[in-house]
């Protein structure tokens, strides 16, 4: 019979204090001058790879690793959380789709037969990132669903697209587009009424997350739903070649457009006894779309217009909501996560980050779950993130305030794990800017001091690892590993992240003596510390965890 209560660990005690700290985008790769945490100043990390070789290691955090289709597919921060946090692999969004769209599955669900109501009389729109980064969505999953969609009696569609040039190299949306508009043509010859109707750059268009700019998604509501944009062409690929030229946004930030015809009339806004989907399969910044497509009562920004719409997600992207309460594709069910063990086991925590990375160390590490477990045993913060700027402006973030909160948890004595996320290395390496992202290592490397220090002054133990890389390489290369270059001799930044592995340390006054990482899981990923923190809190992890990455020799 099932029971929450956790075995004792055989030889570790309980009551320590661990800071656990998770590195946004922190990966291990070549010392070159694109490796940003190689060039920047980081004596605190560089002293715990430098220490006790089986107090350091290397783990897995892309990949099958963490439930993603391929070995071609890089990490990311929800997949990666997920792992740390729920101590098993989980077929993840990507792959839970992919499965759905080959077998039809997808086609037979409640959900599709739902939106399918809408198809005789009223429009199919898709909303969603159009790229193949298969961080959030999949521009083939795209093509698939809307061709299975008008095979299924979709008879006019319209596509809202949100450029990347963050999960993948900037510019590439023309290529995206024209992909798109190319199989939209082919929908049109079988006499679908088929093309793009508006869009924007994902990061200033729709794409918020963690509630963190609500302003962010009413651009997008305004274009999808209203069909109203400060820019209006006729074509998706003449959008985003004119708006790239002539406002010189980059992909991420491209200001929103709709698509008019001849009469300069918007062809696809929102309206009445219409049909939505959003195609992202990843959670975190499809939310505030989804609340606003969904709730009656709404207050976040006016809507002008709401419409009575059938709406379904890709995914359930938060089962603790039940938001959207339609669906294609069911999520994986991350259940029996560690913090929820440790709760019951009486483990008191502290989680904190800033509001862009809030959601990772909380509803990701959760297992894609709103709130705490019990209040009574936990204590989540968050401190507000700079709104409506590039981080690379402000490289050092909220890195210094996440680590006095950390260390005023550590030092009150009051919690037994202390959690972080510090994103300086994730989210200003995404814009691309070598410079700041050196600058944000170096801010992140003082955080971590800070927190290592609290965990000295009370006798406890630290964890120090990473979500996936990011900053440890900042351009795009070939297979031999050399940077490419660009029709101009230009180096190609690679904004997005990477397939490397990411560090693991233990250490601290508290960590038993002759506790040290195991020989015998060489390939062991994110997924693996789950059990290892589990030990170190003095228990056994389930015996479905992944195995823990440390031992205790006698000696
Ligand atoms: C984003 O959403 O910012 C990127 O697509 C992925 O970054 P993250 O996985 O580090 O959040
Ligand atoms: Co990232």
């Amino acid at each position: 019979e099932f029971s929450w209560k956790l075995a004792d660990h055989p030889k570790l005690p309980k009551g320590k204090t661990i800071g656990l700290v998770v590195l946004d985008g922190w990966g291990e790769a070549n010392p070159d001058k694109f490796n940003c945490i190689h060039v920047a100043e980081t004596p605190t990390m560089d002293s715990l790879k430098k220490g006790a070789p089986e107090k350091w290691r290397l783990v897995r955090a892309h990949g099958t690793a963490v439930g993603l289709p391929s070995e071609d597919d890089m990490g990311n921060s929800e997949v990666g959380h997920n792992a740390l946090g729920a101590g098993r692999i989980f077929a993840q969004g990507a792959k839970l789709v992919d499965y759905a769209l080959a077998s039809g599955k997808i086609f037979e669900g409640e959900g599709f037969k739902y939106i399918k109501e809408s198809f005789d009389t009223g429009t199919l729109h898709l909303i969603g990132l159009l790229s193949d980064g298969g961080v959030h969505s999949r521009l083939d999953q795209l093509l698939l669903l809307q061709k299975g969609a008008s095979e299924q009696g979709a008879k006019r569609i319209r596509v809202h697209i949100l450029t990347d040039g963050r999960d993948v190299l900037d510019g590439s949306s023309v290529g995206f587009v024209e992909t798109l508009e190319n199989e939209l043509a082919k929908l049109q010859e079988k006499g679908v009424d088929a093309q793009i109707a508006s869009g924007g750059g994902r990061m200033y268009v729709t794409m918020d997350r963690y509630e963190n700019d609500w302003g962010v998604v009413k651009r997008g509501w305004d274009a999808q739903v209203l069909g109203e944009a400060p820019y209006k062409f006729r074509s998706g690929l003449e959008a985003v070649k004119k708006l790239r030229e002539e406002t010189g946004a980059n992909d991420q930030y491209l200001p929103p457009f709709v698509i008019v015809d001849e009469n300069g009339k918007p062809v696809g806004p929102i309206v009445d006894g219409d049909a939505v989907v959003t195609i992202n399969f990843r959670a975190d910044r499809m939310v505030m779309i989804a609340k606003a497509l969904e709730y009656e009562n709404f207050d976040k920004f006016d809507r002008v217009r709401f419409p009575k719409i059938r709406y379904a997600g890709m995914l359930q992207y938060d089962g603790e909501l039940m938001l959207p309460s339609r669906y294609l594709v069911s999520p994986p069910e991350i259940e029996r996560t560690s913090g929820e063990y440790l709760v019951h086991n009486g483990v008191r925590t502290f989680a904190c980050s800033e509001t862009v990375k809030f959601g990772h160390v909380t509803f990701f590490w959760n297992g894609n779950r709103s709130g705490c477990f019990n209040p009574e045993m936990e204590e989540y913060v968050e401190i507000p993130s700079d709104s409506g700027i590039t981080f690379n402006v402000q490289p050092k973030m909220k890195a210094l305030e996440i680590a006095e909160k950390a260390r005023d948890a550590i030092l009150s004595r009051k919690f037994h794990q202390v959690r972080v996320n510090l994103p300086n290395s994730d989210m200003v390496g995404h814009t691309g800017d070598i410079e700041a992202t050196v600058v944000a290592c170096k801010a992140a490397d003082e955080a971590v001091k800070m927190i290592l220090d609290a965990i000295e002054h009370v006798g406890g133990i630290y964890v120090v690892t990473a979500d996936h890389g990011n900053a440890e390489d900042m351009v795009k290369r070939n297979k031999k590993g050399e940077p490419l270059l660009d029709r101009n001799g230009d180096i190609q930044i690679l904004t997005s992240h990477t397939l490397q592995p990411v560090p693991v340390a233990i250490g601290g006054p508290g960590l038993a003596p002759g506790v040290r990482f195991r020989k015998d899981v060489p390939n062991g990923g994110l997924a693996n510390v789950a059990a290892t923190v589990m030990n170190l809190h003095g228990f056994e992890a389930p015996s479905d965890y992944e195995p823990t990455l440390i031992e205790v020799v006698d000696n």
